[in-house]
């Protein structure tokens, strides 16, 4: 596996690479890679005659800046996974590679990126649209793919990727879960075992508000109150759920 740190190495590489039957697949990540990520990455490996995935924990997209500086780290595991995948190329820029000084740019992504987690996290999604028109744009790659656990994220990117006209197929991948049914996060890592414990009320409220839609319930308003209500009627561990729920809200 070849690692590359700067821009101009990840384009004399593409452009050494060509484009003659070649199909480069691209996997933007933050590390601290789990089995959501590895999903992503056979996806890739299996449709792209080349993977490139990238590890650039970023900061412009982080509104607390305690989140940032603990945001959870593993470069040896993360090399071990990378090479078992058969990664052809991991991109892995410092941030002055990505901001250098002097960077003032930011792109903008609209009423989309400002409701729902946008609404608590002002700013989050520029943040992130602006880091993934960077990346797209320095790996150049046919393919690159989202897991749908950030279904807001998701939805951005196809927003910004469409309006910009980038020539590059978003492929959105289906969340990944434990044995509970809590979606794999890097994040979860730094959640104490009340917490964790109390996530699973999450995919218990997701899925009871996915039958009540099946049975016909299709007032988005019906819909949230009844996921509240399953998370509030689980009192045992509601205290432990309101933290959750506070530090859930700065990511
Ligand atoms: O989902 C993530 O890990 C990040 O938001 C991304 C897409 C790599 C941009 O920094």
């Amino acid at each position: 596996m070849l690692i590359l740190t700067s821009p101009e190495e990840m384009f004399r590489w593409r452009k050494n690479l060509g484009d003659e039957g070649i199909s480069v697949g691209f996997v933007p990540t933050m590390g601290f890679l789990h089995e959501g990520h590895a999903s992503l990455i056979r996806k890739s490996t299996q449709e792209n005659t080349h993977t490139v995935v990238s590890i650039f924990v970023n900061p412009t997209q982080f509104t607390n800046s305690e989140d940032f500086e603990k945001y959870p780290q593993d470069k040896d595991g993360d090399s071990s996974l990378l090479r078992a995948l058969n990664v052809d190329v991991l991109y892995s820029p410092s941030p002055s590679a990505v901001y250098p000084e002097g960077f003032n740019t930011s792109i903008s992504a609209g009423h989309i990126a400002t409701k729902l987690e946008g609404k608590s996290r002002p700013g989050h999604f520029d943040g992130v649209a602006t880091v993934v028109v960077k990346l797209l744009n320095t790996v150049n790659p046919n393919n690159a793919y989202f897991g749908k656990k950030d279904r807001q994220q998701l939805a951005v990117i196809q927003q910004v990727v469409r309006d910009l006209n980038l020539s590059i197929n978003i492929v959105g991948q289906d969340t990944v879960r434990d044995h509970d049914g809590v979606a794999l996060s890097s994040r979860n890592s730094r959640l104490t075992e009340m917490e964790r414990q109390a996530a699973v009320v999450l995919p218990q409220a997701l899925r009871a508000m996915i039958s009540a839609f099946h049975a016909g319930e299709t007032s988005f308003a019906q819909l949230i109150a009844l996921g509240l209500q399953i998370c509030a009627t689980l009192t045992t561990w509601r205290s432990s759920t309101q933290s959750l729920w506070k530090r859930l809200s700065f990511q």
